[in-house]
């Protein structure tokens, strides 16, 4: 069988933002000043290319969740830049694989988003599945926070149900609302996914920031490393929590030869749910707990709390020996 070709992509373009001080000092990334607008769910790039391309002086960042979608889209930078490599207008977008609640609340600083665009969002057509639509009453509130005065959001949806539901979600989250059917005109894979069933037009919503919410920045917590004085693996017993946040266990694994062990969490929040492994390893201070190095974690309360639980059933295997013992 033929191997599948490797294709070339622009890492130039791609952000890890695991990587990166949070929040994210765009001028920075994009090596100058100037006007930043965000599109959610890029899919295959194809509005953010056009976007970029018309307008050079603006500075676009673009996040999506499917890695196959990105990988598509950065490849298209890349071949943009063929055959010299030389940069043309890519050189003003960023892209990155985040979810859009966390982005805005963690990456973006409040005021700091002139536009946003968001294209065919999930419409999630099922009664059951709609606390699932992204621009929920919340969600609202926080890209208001993160827009500049003046600024807006440009939401196209192929769903009316969808778009009669955001006019009456967005309120209360310092929007004046411009609704209206609009004529096919992006050319995303979506628009001509819809087209090609027969829809010939769609509905536009923009959002145009009239008050400013108060959402603040959420920033990472400061991760403590614990020292236990004893650690007693048979022993090891993990609580585990239902709430806000939640965390629950799903593997624990220990090398008796390396003294360590590992401690596989999930840890739920409102806004995030992360998978995390939490070591546990022999040192001269005694037995450290901490998360383990080289994951791609949030530092969020709910993260911190699966430290601090895991600290505390590893002090519980020694209590529990003491007192046995007696
Ligand atoms: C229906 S597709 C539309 C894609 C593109 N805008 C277009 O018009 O072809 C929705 C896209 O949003 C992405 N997406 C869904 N929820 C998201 C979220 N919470 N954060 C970031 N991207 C999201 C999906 O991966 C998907 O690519």
């Amino acid at each position: 069988m033929a191997r599948k070709k490797f294709k070339d992509i622009a890492v130039e373009n791609f952000i890890l933002h695991y990587q990166q001080k949070r929040p994210i000092d765009w001028a920075a990334q994009f090596n100058r000043q100037a006007p930043l607008d965000l599109e959610i769910g890029f899919g295959l790039g194809e509005f953010l290319l056009d976007q970029s391309r018309e307008a050079p002086e603006r500075n676009y960042v673009g996040i999506e969740l499917d890695w196959q979608r990105i990988k598509k889209t950065l490849h298209k930078i890349w071949a943009i830049r063929q055959p010299n490599g030389q940069n043309f207008f890519t050189d003003n977008i960023r892209i990155l694989q985040v979810e859009a609640d966390i982005a805005l609340r963690r990456l973006f600083v409040p005021r700091s988003l002139h536009r946003v665009y968001c294209l065919f969002p999930c419409p999630w057509p099922k009664k059951g599945h709609i606390r699932y639509r992204l621009f929920s009453r919340p969600f609202c509130r926080v890209v208001n926070s993160r827009l500049v005065d003046g600024g807006f959001v440009q939401i196209v949806t192929d769903h009316e149900p969808y778009f009669e539901w955001l006019q009456e979600e967005v309120s209360g989250s310092g929007f004046r609302v411009e609704g209206r059917k609009i004529s096919p005109r992006f050319n995303t894979k979506f628009e001509r996914k819809w087209m090609g069933e027969g829809q010939e037009e769609f509905f536009e919503l923009i959002l145009r920031k009239s008050e400013h919410m108060d959402i603040p920045l959420e920033e990472d917590l400061p991760l403590t490393v614990y020292f236990v004085d004893d650690f007693i693996p048979d022993r090891f017993c993990f609580p585990g929590r239902v709430g806000c946040p939640s965390v629950v266990q799903k593997d624990f694994l220990f090398d008796p030869q390396r003294g360590k062990a590992m401690v596989h969490l999930v840890a739920a929040e409102e806004h995030v749910t992360q998978h995390v492994w939490i070591v546990i390893a022999k040192s001269r201070r005694g037995w450290y707990v901490a998360l383990a190095a080289g994951q791609t974690v949030l530092p969020t309360p709910g993260v911190a709390l699966a430290v601090r639980m895991t600290a505390e059933a590893v002090k519980q295997t020694f209590q529990e020996n003491n007192t046995t013992n007696h």
